[in-house]
């Protein structure tokens, strides 16, 4: 199963990806977080993304597309992957088909996960992470049981450096750009479905999982 989960910023395609991975058994290609790792690690991969994510840039697509081909070639991905976040681009969503007709592989569903925006502002303001695993919380949508602390492995939450107003602004209009370009070259493929990403998270991913089944039959 070779999945894409496409959506504005806050549409929930990384809270999604957790639970959809978990029951496909697919490994989850977040370009964001790989990104976001990178920064962290320091390396020149990082130090060169970092600048264009604190904007709500976008990377440009030779780093971008760089870092998925090196992903998509790992042994891991050989039964299926989950791109989150990726392709953002026409450049990229061209070479993300190239690479794979490559590898003899195809996507098998584009999942766009359709959210407004006044939501989308309150999700990313109000979201906080685990600094251990990974995991996504909301403090109003999706608190933890304990506040400022991971329910899964209890290790402390924190406030992505592009949740703040101005630079959520910035991504939304960024974002809004490239989307239509990608959801005309998706509708044209065939082999798109959008997804109402503005009801409870359990519903989304009920939603989103019955698509992907459709695509498999
Ligand atoms: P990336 O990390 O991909 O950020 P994004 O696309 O802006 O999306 P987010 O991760 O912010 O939101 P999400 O959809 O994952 O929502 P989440 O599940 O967390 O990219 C960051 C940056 O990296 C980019 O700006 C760019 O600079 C660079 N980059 C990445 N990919 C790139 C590419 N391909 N090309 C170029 N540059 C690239 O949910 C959000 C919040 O809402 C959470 O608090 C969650 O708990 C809550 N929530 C989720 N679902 C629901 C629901 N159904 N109801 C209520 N609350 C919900
Ligand atoms: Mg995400």
């Amino acid at each position: 199963m070779n999945l894409v989960l496409m959506g504005p910023p806050g549409a929930g395609k990384g809270t999604q990806a957790e639970r959809i991975v978990e029951e496909h058994q697919i490994p989850h290609i977040s370009t964001g977080d790989m990104f976001r790792q990178a920064v962290e690690d320091g390396t020149p991969l990082g130090l060169e993304a970092k600048s264009f994510m604190n904007q709500g840039k976008l990377v440009p697509d030779r780093v971008t597309i760089g870092i998925v081909r090196d992903r998509l070639g790992k042994d891991d991905c050989a039964s299926g992957f989950l791109l989150d976040g990726f392709p953002r681009t026409l450049p990229q969503a061209e070479a993300l088909d190239t690479l794979l007709s490559e590898m003899g592989k195809k996507i098998d569903r584009v999942v766009y996960i359709d959210v407004d925006e006044e939501t989308l502002i309150s999700r990313l303001t109000g979201r906080r992470i685990c600094s251990q695993c990974g995991t996504t919380y909301h403090l109003i949508f999706n608190p933890p049981k304990q506040e400022g602390t991971c329910d899964r492995c209890g290790a402390h939450l924190y406030q992505r450096d592009d949740d703040t107003e101005e630079t959520v602004a910035n991504r939304l209009k960024v974002n809004a750009e490239q989307t239509r370009h990608l959801l005309d070259y998706y509708g044209n493929v065939g082999n798109l479905v959008q997804v109402d990403g503005d009801q409870p998270i359990e519903q989304v991913t009920t939603a989103i999982l019955q698509e992907i089944r459709g695509s498999a039959e």
